[in-house]
């Protein structure tokens, strides 16, 4: 098969294009042929190996995987002998660590795999999984949102633009926060109050919320807390300088009153599921900035590196197709 491969940490162009041996469906797992996946954010810290502990879970010289890739939209190709919820033909979607980038990929039926939902491109689909998953893992439970005053800061990335759609639909008041040339979009995407930060800062407005949460990893505890109601949260994706949020998650349990968490990415079958239900109930969108086919991995790379891109960087694999 065509994969995207790299046997090297380094810049985007340590990625090429190649004919490798492809995957076969063990026992549990079905075998999908992808037509569309993304590059994102996790995909380029495997690839540049930074930060630099990322080395001591893919492998500390050089990458143990060598097919980078979690998201994916395709056509069932094989299932193996054990898997009862799927059947080849089927159109599924999904996430998975790596293997992605390629035109095909194999999955345990149990992980974050489901069927695509209906009147979704394969495009669209492949870029609904990784965003959304992080923002369920890191909000609060749907019951402590409704009702509450939510603030997304980087609200028009992959994981703000889920954040906006998944806390409204959650019952919560929700503020977003990003540059003027995003206010339309997070608007369409249902939050109740959008801040342009290029014309306000938030932190200076005077208004308090029960929880902030930093979508993007570019805002901070210190900077905000003042903007967070009593008994509030401020929800980080990224762990900061020396991994400072981590301690600072500790001591905030015992000191004050305000509280901060790290968030870690979950990829459940059930958040998977919750998609699909949203999708086709109108209420949840896959936001994409461009598409690339998976030959030009290296422009599409380089481009979500800038942390620049608004949702989605998409790759068609296999023709792609917009079925
Ligand atoms: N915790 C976990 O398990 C986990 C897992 C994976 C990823 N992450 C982290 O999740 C974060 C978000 O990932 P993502 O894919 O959603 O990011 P992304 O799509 O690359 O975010 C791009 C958006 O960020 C905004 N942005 C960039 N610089 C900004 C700044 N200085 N201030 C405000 N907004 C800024 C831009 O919006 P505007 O154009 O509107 O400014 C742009 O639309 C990353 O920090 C990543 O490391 C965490």
């Amino acid at each position: 098969m065509r994969a995207v491969v790299y046997e090297r940490y380094g810049p985007p162009e340590v990625l090429r294009v190649e004919d490798v041996p492809g995957p076969v469906a063990a026992e549990d797992e079905l075998l999908v042929r992808v037509r569309a996946t993304t590059v994102n954010r996790t995909d380029c810290g495997w690839r540049s190996a930074k930060p630099f502990v990322v080395r001591y879970f893919i492998g500390v010289l050089r990458p143990r995987r060598s097919v980078l890739g979690m998201e994916f939209a395709g056509e069932v190709e094989a299932v193996g002998p054990a898997v009862g919820e799927f059947d080849v033909g089927d159109l599924v979607f999904g996430v998975t660590g790596f293997g992605a980038h390629a035109e095909l990929v194999s999955i345990r039926e149990s992980a974050a795999v489901a069927h695509k939902p209906a009147g979704m491109t394969f495009e669209e689909a492949a870029a609904v999984c990784d965003g959304a998953c992080i923002a369920l893992s890191c909000l609060p439970e749907p019951d402590r949102l409704r009702g509450r005053r939510l603030l997304v800061y980087g609200a028009s990335g992959s994981v703000g633009t889920a954040a906006v759609q998944l806390a409204r639909h959650f019952g919560a008041h929700v503020t977003a926060v990003c540059n003027t040339k995003n206010v339309e979009l997070v608007r369409s995407l249902g939050a109740d109050e959008v801040v342009d930060y290029l014309r306000e800062d938030f932190t200076k407005n005077g208004q308090t919320y029960d929880v902030v949460f930093d979508a993007v990893g570019k805002h901070s505890f210190r900077r905000c807390r003042r903007s967070l109601a009593r008994g509030g949260m401020f929800i980080e994706t990224d762990p900061g300088f020396m991994w400072h949020v981590l301690p600072l998650a500790v001591l905030t349990r015992w000191i004050g009153d305000k509280r901060v968490k790290l968030g870690m990415a979950r990829y459940t079958k059930r958040d998977v599921l919750l998609l699909k239900e949203l999708i086709e109930a109108g209420q949840y969108r896959a936001v994409i900035d461009r598409r690339y086919p998976l030959e030009d991995v290296v422009e599409a790379t380089a481009y979500v590196e800038t942390q620049q891109k608004t949702g989605n960087v998409v790759l068609t694999v296999n023709g792609g197709s917009t079925r």
